[in-house]
């Protein structure tokens, strides 16, 4: 391998110490070739923290595949960036192309403190995205079972999401199960208006 591969000497949003010697073994046979985040079978891909440079490395265009980004200057996000470091619990984790800079895939994982399970830590998967272009190459597997193995090392007691029905065997694929009787995802929106109904 070797080549162009390295850490860009950006602001990283968390530690990038924390993504080293994940327990790829535990999920042995989710991926084929068996890449990891360290060795990720290409030396132009890279899995690291979000940075606050990545406003000009397309992260806010790749999350338009996804849903809504609406209108967010650099200032914005600069404001939003640092108050996720300060709260802590926000592991945005991407992965890039080095040929072009280009941010190419996402996830989020956010971590919960917890009073019941004796003060545990819980984890919820947010925000999966890779740009289409790239889609069908393991890299949606790859950033997922990333920042899944993540939230193991940081003592998580469990990971939950919430995905379209389409997925379900995306997520199946890399161990993610439906919990029997809490299949619903319910929400009370307050961006939207609810048939001219007040909640509150
Ligand atoms: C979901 C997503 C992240 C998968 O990324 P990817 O890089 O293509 O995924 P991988 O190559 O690692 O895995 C592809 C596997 O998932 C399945 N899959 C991926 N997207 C799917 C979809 N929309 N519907 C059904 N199956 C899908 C593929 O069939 C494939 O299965 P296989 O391994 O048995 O062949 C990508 O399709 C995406 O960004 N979609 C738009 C945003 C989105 O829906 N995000 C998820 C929100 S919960």
């Amino acid at each position: 391998m070797g080549g162009i591969k390295m850490i860009s000497p950006g602001t990283n949003l968390y530690d990038p110490d924390l993504l080293k010697n994940l327990d790829w073994d535990s999920v042995k046979g989710c991926l084929s070739p068996p890449i990891t985040n360290e060795n990720t079978g290409e030396n132009w891909l890279l899995v690291r923290p979000l940075q606050l440079e990545d406003f000009d490395n397309g992260y806010l265009q790749l999350l338009s595949q996804l849903t809504t980004v609406g209108n967010v200057d650099q200032e914005k996000f600069r404001n939003q960036f640092h108050a996720m470091q300060k709260a802590g619990g926000y592991y945005v984790t991407v992965v890039e192309d080095l040929r072009n800079s280009q941010i190419i895939g996402a996830a989020t994982l956010v971590t919960e403190f917890k009073f019941i399970h004796e003060c545990a830590l819980r984890a919820r998967l947010e925000d999966v995205v890779v740009n289409s272009t790239y889609r069908g190459k393991q890299l949606g597997k790859l950033i997922v079972l990333t920042v899944t193995l993540l939230s193991k090392k940081l003592g998580c007691y469990k990971m939950s999401l919430d995905c379209k029905d389409k997925l379900i065997p995306f997520y199946k694929s890399i161990g993610y199960k439906l919990e029997p009787g809490n299949a619903n995802s319910m929400i009370i929106r307050y961006d939207q208006p609810s048939d001219g109904q007040k909640i509150f």
